[in-house]
């Protein structure tokens, strides 16, 4: 419970430098260590330590000599478990680590199954796989063997008792202070006494482990998380959708800025176009925007009111948002867009549907909306995910709608009939669009040319081409482009 709740409050920068299956791992293998102690091993120390106190009372109540000599094995016993212990658990919590790492290798070639096939990239997955194999046995051998020499060692310090039991109790008898009986007895007793012993040292194997792992999941719960929301967050019931940048200064790593003083004002119901090379820091602005990272320096206002003054689930409620990479969930067509708004009706999704020129290849799919999308939505092509995602976001009906390469992918006639529909929609309401095809943005009310992170020009379509600036360049050599194709 404790995990599942962590892993929404880490920050999207957490993610960005820890690899899924090391995350995975975590949370699987290692919690699953836990637990089987917690269920197994535990129940046995129980009986043990109980065995333990039963049977020293025995012994002290026929003889307390014939005890305390045959007590001697413990010290020795003690001894030999912690000097093995400390060796070995360098052992386990490497041999967890490597364990996540493998696994991290797992996810990651079957994650990207069919570009690692493309480049003939099996055999070098292979070598990296044996390689981090071969990592974890040599952790896992050493482990192990360290703690299977305990079992016998702890039985060899359990005969030394017998020996110590026979000798005084013989010497004992002798002086008639006690009966052969009573050796008879003790000698059981030292057998039940040493077993629990030695069963204890066992589990300790299964504690170091468990011990490896429960450090993991504590690390993990120990991570930084995101900046807490505010105390007392603003409570607006519908905005308008103004959105101010207001000297905005932002990098994903302390030493290295993205953006370095970004300023912009939209108007309400604005449709912003934000253009620019590539690596430029478009998508970054969204990311701002929707506070998935929070800035450096400068503000993000929305109707005037910063972003962090509003409790995060209730920013991202007022956007709708199409990403350049689609996510889309192992589920039917129709579920995937109802999660924009989960209590949409199925006449409302296919309304959306219609909008984004879903509906028109839906039906040439087996099964129509019903149709099941696979866990990396590859039974559709990219330019049907995102036409999907679209639709995803207006059903969602939100104030701002951002659209980031939403339909790269996506052949031009399409294109321009959904910018059309979008239109429609998004009258009144803001919008920002980032298009590398410049012909769908002509008619933006204002235009956000990007480059290294800075604004280098801004104004509309036809003022910006009079400047003759970067966007003019830049729109003149796909204009040429499209004329000569
Ligand atoms: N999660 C991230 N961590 C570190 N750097 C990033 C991350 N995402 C993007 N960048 C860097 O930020 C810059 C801008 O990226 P981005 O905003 O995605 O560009 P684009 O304008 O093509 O959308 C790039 O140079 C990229 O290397
Ligand atoms: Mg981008």
């Amino acid at each position: 419970k404790d995990i599942s709740e962590k892993i929404n409050l880490l920050p999207l920068k957490y993610f960005d430098t820890t690899s899924k299956g090391e995350v995975l791992s975590r949370v699987t293998n290692d919690v699953d260590t836990l637990s089987q102690t917690l269920n197994q091993s535990l129940t046995q120390i129980i009986t043990s330590v109980t065995t333990i106190i039963g049977v020293l009372i025995m012994m002290l109540t026929i003889s307390w000599r014939m005890t305390l000599a045959s007590l001697i094995t413990i010290p020795i016993s003690l001894i030999l478990i912690i000097s093995i212990v400390k060796r070995s658990q360098r052992f386990f919590k490497e041999q967890q680590d490597y364990l996540g790492n493998v696994n991290g290798h797992v996810e990651e070639m079957y994650g990207g199954h069919l570009v690692m096939k493309a480049f003939n990239g099996e055999s070098k997955s292979i070598d990296e796989f044996n390689k981090r194999n071969n990592k974890l046995y040599g952790a896992a051998w050493k482990s192990q063997f360290l703690t299977s020499i305990m079992m016998p060692l702890m039985n060899f310090v359990g005969n030394i008792g017998y020996v110590v039991v026979s000798i005084l109790g013989g010497y004992l008898a002798a002086k008639r202070t006690i009966e052969v009986g009573d050796i008879q007895a003790f000698i059981q007793y030292v057998r039940q006494f040493t077993q629990p012993i030695s069963q204890v040292a066992n589990i300790s194997n299964i504690l170091q482990q468990t011990a490896a792992s429960a450090e993991r999941v504590f690390e993990f719960l120990e991570e930084d998380e995101e900046i807490k929301e505010t105390s007392n967050p603003v409570k607006v019931k519908e905005i308008k959708g103004r959105v101010t940048f207001d000297h905005v200064n932002f990098g994903y790593n302390e030493d290295e800025t993205i953006i370095n003083d970004f300023s912009a004002d939209i108007k309400a119901g604005q449709k912003v176009a934000l253009v620019g090379p590539t690596g430029a820091g478009k998508t970054t602005m969204v990311k701002l925007l929707m506070r998935f990272y929070d800035i450096n320096d400068g503000e993000i206002l929305i109707d005037g009111y910063d972003i962090k003054d509003f409790t995060r689930s209730d920013l991202r409620r007022k956007f709708g948002m199409v990403l350049q990479d689609t996510w889309l969930y192992n589920g039917s067509i129709m579920e995937n867009i109802r999660y924009g708004r989960l209590s949409a009706t199925d006449e409302e999704v296919i309304a959306a549907a219609k909008a984004a020129h879903v509906d028109s290849f839906v039906h040439h799919l087996p099964n129509g909306y019903d149709m099941i999308l696979n866990e990396e939505a590859s039974n559709v092509s990219s330019g049907q995910k995102q036409l999907i995602t679209i639709a995803r976001a207006i059903l969602k009906d939100p104030r701002i709608l951002i659209l980031d390469e939403a339909t790269s992918s996506v052949d031009t006639r399409t294109e321009i009939q959904i910018q059309r529909a979008m239109d429609n929609l998004m009258k009144n309401r803001t919008s920002f669009i980032i298009a590398h095809r410049l012909s769908t943005i002509r008619d933006a009310d204002l235009i956000l040319v990007m480059n290294h992170g800075d604004i280098v020009e801004q104004g509309s379509h036809d003022e910006l081409l009079e400047k003759e600036g970067f966007y003019a360049e830049l729109y003149n050599s796909q204009f040429k482009k499209d004329q000569a194709s």
